[in-house]
């Protein structure tokens, strides 16, 4: 049997994030510019490619699989994909899920279900719809709304994702997790880290989640929980919603010694982290040397798996990325 995946570190990979086009229906100010250069069409992985390095994870330990984009629902023949990574659920195969901005979700949510998909992460940043127009800069909140009720309908559990912004969406943590849990949805709050130059200031609109924690125990009994979902939130049960609210807090209190995931973005290039930018190419690797250059750039990629990020917010330069690329390109 292929080996595992583990580290220089020896942390197993068990984890694959796949962005399946860096493309994206919105422009969310904290992850996009305005103005964006995507790859060209003829630099991305084909669905063949993808399911071939899947499955070379998947025979090494990888259990869950999640994909990405950009905006992973606006790639062409999409559900072809889902469906196809789907019939590996079972066989090796834990979980298949997306993280998905919920705007072609009406129109998805059924096929999403029959391929398998049980659970979907939703970024929903704002429950106000003039916010959300100036948040996504093209994104309208309704449709989100109606995508999410799509995929509700369909038994697919939603998990809301909330970058808290300082000074454009901090107000609204206390009625976001009360719309959230009111309709059973757990809510995961996330700090905004320094990934691509979008033009805003990451040193003024960065608040620690550890203060928002702290606020909300005044008013809310939070219970700490374990809930095993890969991923690298914390979550507590709020006693009096009896919901489920996640952390994940990269900036203040950072979670890399347990890191067990690495991301293909839509090229074929394999990142060992967020915050690095240290990578392999397995589209080359598989390109020149078929499914043994694909499990040797494996081996490599982890050697050279970095130990974590070290994201530093910089007053000297308040608008400086810690890494070059947008969070688009692996999608978180
Ligand atoms: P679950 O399966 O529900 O646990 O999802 P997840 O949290 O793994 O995935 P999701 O795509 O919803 O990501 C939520 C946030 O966590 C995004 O902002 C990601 O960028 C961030 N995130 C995920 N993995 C890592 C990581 O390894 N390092 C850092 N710094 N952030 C991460
Ligand atoms: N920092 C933190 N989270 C981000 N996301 C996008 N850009 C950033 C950023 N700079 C979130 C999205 C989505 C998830 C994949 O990552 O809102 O929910
Ligand atoms: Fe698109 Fe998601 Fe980035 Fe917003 S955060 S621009 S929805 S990829």
């Amino acid at each position: 049997d292929a080996p595992p995946l583990i580290d220089s570190y020896g942390r197993q990979i068990t984890y694959l994030r796949i962005s399946v086009t860096d493309r994206c229906d919105f422009r969310c100010t904290y992850c996009m510019a305005e103005d964006m250069q995507f790859m060209p069409r003829s630099e991305i992985l084909s669905f063949e490619e993808i399911e071939t390095i899947a499955g070379a994870f998947i025979a090494r330990g990888v259990r869950k699989l999640r994909l990405t984009g950009g905006e992973p629902l606006v790639r062409r023949d999409i559900i072809a994909l889902v469906e196809r990574l789907g019939s590996r659920i079972g066989h090796g195969l834990d979980e298949l899920t997306m993280t998905t901005n919920g705007s072609q979700l009406v129109r998805h949510a059924p096929a999403l279900a029959k391929a398998g998909i049980r659970r979907l992460n939703v970024s929903v940043d704002t429950l106000d719809p003039e916010r959300f127009a100036a948040i996504t800069r093209r994104g309208r909140l309704d449709q989100v709304l109606d995508g999410i009720a799509a995929a509700e309908a369909e038994g697919i559990a939603i998990k809301l994702n909330m970058v808290v912004t300082r000074g454009v969406n901090d107000d609204e943590l206390v009625p976001m997790m009360q719309w959230a849990h009111g309709r059973g949805f757990e809510l995961t709050l996330i700090e905004g880290m320094p990934l691509g130059e979008v033009g805003i200031d990451r040193v003024d609109s960065y608040l620690p989640l550890r203060k928002v924690r702290d606020r909300l125990a005044e008013t809310f009994t939070l219970e700490r929980i374990e809930k095993r979902t890969g991923g690298p939130a914390r979550y507590v049960r709020v006693a009096e919603t009896g919901g489920v609210l996640g952390f994940i807090t990269p900036m203040s209190h950072n979670f890399c010694e347990s890191c067990n995931r690495v991301r293909l973005t839509a090229t074929g290039q394999l990142y060992l982290c967020l915050g690095q930018d240290d990578r392999v190419d397995l589209r080359a690797a598989l390109r020149d040397g078929g499914e043994a250059g694909l499990a040797a750039a494996l081996d490599h990629a982890m050697v050279i798996k970095p130990k974590g990020h070290d994201f530093l917010l910089d007053r000297a330069r308040p608008a400086a990325p810690a890494v070059a690329r947008h969070m688009s390109v692996t999608g978180g």
